[in-house]
């Protein structure tokens, strides 16, 4: 095997989606032990935008520092190399965990055993459903009391819309949690959370659930349930099929305390068993597979530098196919010119190295003076498009308008920059020329007032703006596109790409908009 078959073949790339709060920074923190990433609990820190002491502001810009770190940590466990994609915690960052999930071959949800299924998962797993991402759910914080195991597989089920297949069963829960048995490998996993040793768990082999045995160690109480259990589980369930999980239609079920890291273990070892290694990649001229001897990649996440005597920009990009060499002519795709790079970074849990080759999978870091935007292809030379990046239909509006006259440059860039890196989206309205920023969360507003100040010396206003979406239209048939045009006039503005954006006023005006023009079409998200 050559080295690029053999790197290609140990790439995992997933990403970790979770409500905030529901345990994705103590997983990871677990994960990356396991690797040998990190020697100690607290290295990774939360992302979480906590709005506690400090102001909003100071959180933003902690939270950036943090995101930079940890964008993307990579750990090696049994000869494979995983890279864990980080994803935002705060809902009006959601925005960058879509982008995120387009450069992962698979993910891992986890879910507060307490709360069940929360909002912000469901959303994100419906973008993983609709791409057929392969699926693993984490129900965590099994060491406190919380929603029945069954009822919870039926969230799964019935919210989030997976075929669930529980590979693990809980045994009690809170006080009375005892471990789980792991239906796949059949064998009790018994927790000890007292135990001083570094894993609160004992491995039995288990294959015969009707061994008294179980009696002795769980109590007969506990063994009865679970027994009935398993068999009511082995009814419903076909065996777990691997090549279904592979193709997005079946989502094994773990049960675990990432705290306590009591579960961990086990779902890390059927992850190396049965993760996708990376996956093709859909472009408007073709589907890439990663195997492809030429390079190609995309970036799906700009940052600025943290660092203020820097003001260039770190453009994160996910190899698709071939290797990446450092100091080689590619392709900017978009700006039709050669560009090689001559420190292209690879991150190591906070730890930044230059990195001579990465392979599919691998995320790089390339830093950028303003050349890139999220969705920008680079390849060894062909024209390539790399298709799902999201953009989605912003809900909240306001007319940014210049505090500081003298600084109108430095405004505009500003503006063009931060929108580059996906912070919002900026739209022109066609009759007064009036710029609206459109984002899909509030906080975005003061970052980009409090990053335009800081970064780039410009003073912005905002105006209130009652708008109720900005969404794309595109329509088949000329005549009936332009009726609508001359009809709307007064509701239209274009992106910063030129795409016309119909710019409705309330809910009632969309649907009216809808009903009279039945053959324009109305895009709520827009791929770039
Ligand atoms: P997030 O990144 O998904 O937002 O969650 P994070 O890991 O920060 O965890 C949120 C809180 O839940 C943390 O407590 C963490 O210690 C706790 N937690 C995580 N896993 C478990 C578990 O298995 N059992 C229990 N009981 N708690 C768990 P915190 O008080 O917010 O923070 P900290 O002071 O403990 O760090």
């Amino acid at each position: 095997m050559s080295k690029f078959t053999t790197e290609l073949a140990k790439r995992r790339t997933f990403g970790i989606v979770a409500h905030p709060d529901a345990g994705k920074t103590t997983l990871t923190e677990k994960l990356l032990l396991f690797g040998g990433a990190i020697q100690e609990a607290g290295a990774v820190k939360s992302n979480k935008v906590k709005k506690s002491t400090t102001s909003d502001f100071m959180e933003i810009e902690r939270q950036r520092g943090i995101s930079v770190a940890t964008s993307v940590m990579a750990f090696e466990y049994r000869d494979l190399q995983i890279n864990i994609l980080d994803t935002p915690g705060h809902k009006d960052f959601a925005e960058d965990t879509y982008r995120t999930l387009t450069a992962v071959d698979s993910v891992i949800v986890v879910i507060d055993v307490a709360k069940g299924v929360e909002e912000q998962t469901e959303k994100l797993v419906e973008v993983c459903r609709m791409r057929k991402t392969p699926v693993i759910v984490f129900i965590n914080k099994m060491d406190r009391p919380g929603k029945e195991a069954f009822d919870l597989i039926d969230e799964v089920e019935q919210i989030l819309k997976l075929n669930a297949r529980p590979l693990s069963w809980p045994i009690g829960m809170g006080d009375r949690f005892q471990g789980v048995y792991n239906l796949f490998e059949q064998r009790l996993v018994i927790f000890r959370p007292d135990n001083k040793q570094e894993r609160p768990e004992e491995i039995l082999e288990f294959t015969d659930l009707n061994d008294p045995e179980l009696d002795k160690i769980v109590g007969t109480d506990a063994a009865e349930e679970l027994r009935s259990e398993v068999r009511t589980i082995n009814e419903i369930y076909p065996p777990f099929d691997k090549s279904e999980y592979l193709s997005g239609d079946l989502s094994p079920v773990f049960f675990g305390s990432a705290v306590n890291n009591f579960g961990v273990k086990e779902m890390l070892d059927c992850f190396v068993d049965i993760a996708p290694s990376p996956r093709p990649r859909h472009t408007e001229e073709r589907l890439v597979r990663p195997e492809e001897e030429e390079f190609s990649g995309f970036v799906f996440k700009i940052h600025a530098n943290m660092d203020p005597r820097h003001r260039d920009r770190i453009a994160f990009l996910r190899i698709c196919s071939g290797t990446f060499e450092r100091n080689t002519n590619y392709l900017h795709v978009r700006q039709g010119k050669k560009m090689k790079f001559s420190n292209p970074t690879s991150f190591m849990a906070a730890k930044k190295t230059v990195v001579d080759e990465a392979y599919p999978g691998d995320v790089i870091g390339l830093y950028d003076s303003g050349n890139f935007k999220i969705g920008d292809a680079l390849t060894s030379g062909e024209i390539l498009h790399f298709k799902g990046i999201p953009r989605f239909s912003p809900e909240q509006f306001r007319v940014v308008l210049n505090a500081d006259p003298l600084k109108t440059k430095q405004l505009n860039k500003g503006l063009d920059q931060l929108m580059d890196e996906g912070v919002a989206q900026l739209f022109t309205r066609d009759y007064d020329q009036a710029k609206i920023i459109g984002t899909v969360g509030a906080l975005q507003f003061d970052v980009i007032q409090y990053r335009l100040e800081h970064e780039y010396g410009a003073l912005c206003r905002y105006e209130p703006l009652n708008l109720h979406k900005a969404c794309w239209i595109t329509c088949d048939d000329k005549a009936a596109l332009e009726e609508f045009l001359q009809r709307r006039k007064r509701d239209l503005g274009h992106d910063k790409e030129g795409n016309v954006v119909y710019l409705a006023e309330s809910a009632w005006s969309m649907k009216m908009a809808q009903e009279n023009h039945p053959k324009v079409q109305f895009h709520f998200v827009s791929e770039q």
